[in-house]
């Protein structure tokens, strides 16, 4: 069989990546990716079954020896970067088995349902407060001049980081990240290092303003978890880094994407208009359509059986959530934008054990803010198409230039 071309870092694939992914859907089995050596899942039945499955890991260091640990990591290029390799190569997200859901049980109490509603307030004030800024522009960019500005806002105030910070939030979370994209060299590698080192000064010395006066935010409720011994100050470091990363570029992305989905789908943005009950399933269905973290890995831990074929212990695997997404054999035309779509058993926030933790937060952003976004605007329209982000592991538009009519 011909190997088929698939070249994430490619302008095509910025501007369509659902072709590559039907491609790789279409193929007898799994694509094997050189690059990452990695072999590739874009079937929903697939994704999710890895997902779920216990034996699969993201973080298989525990199993390897020392000296196995660090040539994999040489392998990747993650060697060399101290403060990286302690705050992030071993967050939550990278940790695995019984210390990853003790961990996880105790961020997850704090993420309550009542937790998450008391940010609605917060949410619609800010959201307010961009837009009363942009009343006289009629015509403005969606992600730079909105939408940015959004999720590091409420997440550090969740983590109690004050206002006037949150904007280099966002930069931070942006330099960290961006050194997990396929093709990234070694100036990210630096730029990476220098962003968790700058991220975690500050952090400690938020942790010492809270352990000194407490307040009603996350960051004092970790500190707490911290002081009774339930988890160490690295790892309240790295969890709080890792909530704050997590939910930041996706969420820009998102609501770039999902903006854009309405702007090229005006009948199901009429459909939202005129029944604005259905906001939780149009975001859902923005989730699905264009998912912002569409890539991530496992590794096998045993022979198993994947799509079909056998592979051994140790094989890499890319869990491809943004191709799974679009399967036609779960979504009925799943190229088809629909806010009605239900169900709509769509797995951009992952599966199993490191399924996504801030998934309400990010569905209630985009719920207050499509909704406001409509209660003021009487339209909405696209001025230029947007370019989107190359590579694998984030999908969303850089700039999303948009003319706005008021009530
Ligand atoms: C906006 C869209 C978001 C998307 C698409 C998303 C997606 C995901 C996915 C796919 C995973 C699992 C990764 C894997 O399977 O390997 C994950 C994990 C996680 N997410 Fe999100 N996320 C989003 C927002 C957020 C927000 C707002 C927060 C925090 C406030 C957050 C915190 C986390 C954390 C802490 C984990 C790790 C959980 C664990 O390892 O047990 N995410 N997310």
């Amino acid at each position: 069989m011909n190997a088929p071309t698939f070249d994430p870092l490619s302008d095509n694939f910025a501007r369509d990546p659902h072709t590559a992914y039907a491609m790789l859907r279409d193929l007898p089995e799994p694509y094997y990716y050189r690059d990452v050596d990695s072999w590739m899942l874009t079937k929903a039945s697939d994704v999710e079954a890895v997902a779920l499955n216990k034996t699969m890991l993201r973080n298989r260091d525990h199993l390897l020896s020392e000296a196995e640990r660090k040539d994999a990591q040489r392998k990747m290029n993650w060697h060399d970067m101290p403060h990286h390799e302690r705050f992030v190569q071993t967050n939550l997200l990278e940790t695995e088995g019984e210390p990853h859901a003790r961990l996880r049980k105790l961020v997850f109490r704090e993420f309550t349902a009542a937790m998450i509603a008391r940010q609605r307030d917060t949410i619609q004030a800010f959201v307010d407060h961009l837009l009363d800024g942009l009343k006289d522009r009629d015509a403005f960019d969606f992600v730079e001049d909105f939408a940015a500005h959004v999720p590091g806002h409420i997440i550090g105030r969740v983590i109690g980081v004050p206002d006037e910070d949150c904007p280099q939030l966002r930069i931070w979370s942006e330099n960290i990240v961006g050194f997990f994209n396929v093709g990234c060299d070694d100036t990210d590698k630096h730029i990476a290092e220098q962003a968790t080192k700058e991220f975690y000064e500050y952090l400690l010395t938020l942790v010492q303003a809270r352990r000194k006066a407490p307040q009603e935010d996350l960051m004092s409720r970790m500190v707490e978890h911290r002081d009774a011994g339930h988890m160490s100050e690295d790892q309240l470091v790295a969890t709080t880094m890792l909530i704050l990363m997590a939910g930041h570029g996706s969420t820009i992305d998102v609501l770039g994407s999902g903006m854009h989905a309405l702007l090229r789908f005006p009948d199901q943005h009429q459909k939202l208009r005129d029944d604005p009950a259905l906001i939780n399933l149009a975001v859902q269905e923005m989730f699905r359509f264009e998912s912002p973290l569409p890539y991530f890995h496992r590794f096998a831990t045993e022979d198993t059986e994947v799509g079909g074929r056998m592979f051994e212990a140790g094989t890499r695997f890319g869990v491809l959530y943004g191709a799974a997404n679009r399967d036609p054999e779960r979504f009925d035309m799943a190229d088809q934008f629909d806010v009605t779509r239900s169900p709509n058993r769509h797995i951009a926030f992952g599966g199993g054990t490191h399924f996504c933790l801030g998934n309400h937060l990010a569905r209630l952003d985009m719920d207050v803010i499509f909704t406001t976004l409509n209660d003021r605007f009487a339209s909405i329209e696209l001025v230029k198409e947007p370019t989107y982000k190359p590579g694998l592991s984030a999908r969303g538009p850089f700039t999303l230039d948009i003319a706005v009519r008021r009530r």
